[in-house]
């Protein structure tokens, strides 16, 4: 079970996982604080406190962009970067201030900690889609930093992919897709 209020989360999950014969359930409780100090601590908050409230088998996902150049954030902070919690207002703040620094110095990359809780297990699961910040917004898919970030072998950013393609490549696949190796072979 998916434990997630986030919307965008759980279409890429489904699009990810239902190719491969996964149905995602999700659970949408009260948030749990999140006061962890990295993508791995919170994603366990998350998917601990979805877990306590059902008794259910739960993954909750942390993820963010994180910028070379600003020492990794926005990171964990990413989702609230200029207060709230509003995505426009989000990424031009960032691009505000990264508007000095030239396009060879904007590697940026966008991190994903899957954290899976049950009675028996704690595990956790992390992609990393490297690429760099843009100059400009562009492109409608996606959510978040979506049209900021242009993934590494592109021109165009990730809200300018097709979902499909961005789905066979992001960080949240490459985690999700952990996630599945370990179920069809928790001891590999
Ligand atoms: P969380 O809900 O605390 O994990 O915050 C995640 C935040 O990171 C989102 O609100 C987005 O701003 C950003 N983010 C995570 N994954 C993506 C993605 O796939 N595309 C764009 N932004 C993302």
């Amino acid at each position: 079970m998916f434990a997630t209020g986030n919307s965008h989360k759980l279409g890429e999950a489904r699009a990810i996982l239902g190719p491969v014969g996964i149905e995602v359930e999700s659970y949408s409780g009260p948030e749990p604080k999140e006061t962890g100090t990295s993508f791995l601590e919170n994603a366990l908050i998350k998917a601990r406190a979805a877990f306590e409230a059902t008794g259910v088998p739960a993954f909750a996902d942390d993820s963010g962009i994180c910028v070379e150049v600003m020492g990794g954030a926005p990171g964990i902070f990413s989702a609230i970067w200029s207060g709230g919690r509003d995505d426009k207002t989000n990424r031009d703040l960032l691009l505000a201030q990264m508007q000095d620094i030239a396009p060879e110095n904007r590697a940026a990359s966008f991190v994903c900690t899957i954290a899976y809780v049950s009675e028996e297990t704690e595990i956790s699961f992390t992609g990393v889609w490297p690429g760099h910040l843009a100059m400009t917004a562009s492109g409608d898919h996606g959510f978040g930093y979506d049209p900021v970030f242009i993934p590494e072998g592109f021109e165009i950013s990730a809200a300018e992919l097709e979902p499909e393609i961005k789905n066979s490549l992001s960080h949240r696949y490459m985690a999700l897709m952990q996630m599945r190796q370990y179920f069809a072979d928790p001891t590999a």
